[in-house]
């Protein structure tokens, strides 16, 4: 019985959604451990389309259990809405538990991000507006924190949650004398409420998986994000508040990382972005809204257009080495069979010097020019492609570039939406 995790290694949307589905049949637990619902993806199954946010993929199969873990940060009615949206669509939901560890996003966290978003002018970090990133300050900081263990003590969740909306109320009149007063009796009342739908998923995660572990029980750990927007070895501040990239499953669900038997890395063929913060290889012309259109490359959270330009080894590789990978999977490749000619970002030129090393500072990496290898294009339709030795040798060449880069194995390559459209090597 394996431990199997699936981690992005750019910046997010590389379609782990479809990795994560074709693997959660063979898995009896599906944990996410990070971020909140700010992330978005797309599931396809039994001829319907599902848009998930904060549940973890495995709750569309009835027999697996799908735990929210300790790193998490929970909007509960956005939870409860979401669940409500996927069984309006017929489906059947699996057993969900939640961490009473994970942390709690109140609506004053979304005023404070507004606040705060709009006071950086154009140095926006451009997120996505969720109360994601005030959560995980607050948790860090201690003195305003709620955790779901916390709404399952009423006296104590009344008692804390008037000494911090005071206190919000004091910070967001500081930053904005017309900010909304929040009052803590209606936030009470309103999470009460949310209380009395989730209470019997509440538990203590981080021993529930351990118990499973010792009894063999399978797991897939499913990211979210991806590891460029790593709150520590990403992009910063252009980051989620989290540990997005491979490091953040121990954290995360109390886990070790050496119980993880696989590590599959998702990459996308090309790079897309949302949100500021340099990205070395986005296309501003016409081939950058070629890749758009033809991958559809429009945020499933919040609609924004994504940018987009060639596959990035020197960044990609950095994610693949943070978060250890045994593999790669490689996604969309479909999305470049139009075009004649494509580049891979090899190495960044700095100030005159060659390097194979992701910048640590982001003036840095402002700088860097990408030094790209040409490769041809296959011009050809892959989308019914289901082995590797069908392809066409020019899109052959182009995935061996991308192993050979990252230096990690090539296991799935996908080549259109559906289940079926995924060579597993
Ligand atoms: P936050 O996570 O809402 O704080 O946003 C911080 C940055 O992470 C922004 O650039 C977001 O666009 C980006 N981000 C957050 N979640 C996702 C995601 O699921 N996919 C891609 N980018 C994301």
């Amino acid at each position: 019985m394996a431990v199997t995790a699936v981690v992005g290694l750019q910046w997010g949307d590389e379609a782990k959604g479809k990795i994560v589905d074709i693997l959660a049949d063979q898995h009896e637990i599906v944990v996410r451990y990070l971020g909140g619902n700010n992330a978005g993806h797309t599931v396809m199954f039994d001829g319907q389309t599902y848009k998930l946010s904060l549940l973890p993929s495995g709750i569309l199969r009835p027999d697996a259990t799908s735990v929210i873990a300790n790193g998490v940060v929970i909007n509960p009615k956005a939870l409860l809405s979401e669940i409500e949206r996927i069984k309006a669509q017929g489906a059947k939901l699996g057993k969900l538990l939640i961490s009473d560890k994970a942390h709690v996003i109140f609506p004053y966290h979304m005023a404070e991000e507004a606040i705060l978003e709009a006071r950086r002018g154009d140095k926006a970090i451009g997120t996505t507006m969720r109360g994601i990133g005030t959560c995980y300050r607050d948790k860090a900081g201690r003195n305003h924190a709620i955790r779901m263990g916390d709404l399952l003590r009423p006296e104590l969740f009344r008692e804390r949650l008037e000494e911090i909306v005071t206190d919000k109320n004091i910070i967001l009149k500081a930053f904005d004398p017309s900010s909304q007063t929040f009052s803590a009796q209606e936030i009470y009342d309103e999470y009460m409420g949310y209380v009395e739908q989730l209470k019997d998923s509440v538990i203590d995660t981080t021993s529930y998986l351990h118990h499973e572990l010792k009894g063999g029980s399978s797991m897939l750990f499913e990211g979210a994000q991806g590891s460029l927007l790593d709150i520590d070895h990403g992009t910063f501040p252009y980051v989620t508040s989290s540990n997005s990239s491979g490091c953040g499953i121990q954290a995360g669900s109390g886990v070790p990382s050496r119980k993880i038997d696989r590590m599959i890395g998702i990459v996308k063929a090309y790079t897309s972005r949302v949100g500021g913060g340099p990205c070395p290889t986005e296309l501003e012309d016409e081939t950058g809204e070629h890749i758009r259109q033809e991958g559809h490359e429009f945020g499933t959270v919040t609609g924004r257009p994504r940018r987009c330009g060639w596959f990035d080894a020197v960044a990609t590789g950095h994610g693949a080495r943070v978060s250890g990978v045994d593999c790669i999977a490689v996604m969309l490749l479909d999305v470049l069979s139009k075009l004649d000619e494509l580049k891979i970002c090899e190495a960044y030129e700095i100030n005159g010097e060659r390097t194979t090393d992701f910048p640590s500072q982001l003036d840095d990496l402002a700088l860097a020019k990408p030094i790209y290898r040409t490769l041809p294009g296959w011009k050809t339709d892959i989308t019914g492609v289901r082995k590797l030795e069908d392809f066409p040798k020019e899109a052959r060449e182009y995935i061996d570039t991308v192993s050979e880069l990252l230096e990690a194995e090539v296991g799935f390559v996908s080549i259109g939406p559906d289940r079926e459209q995924t060579v597993i090597l």
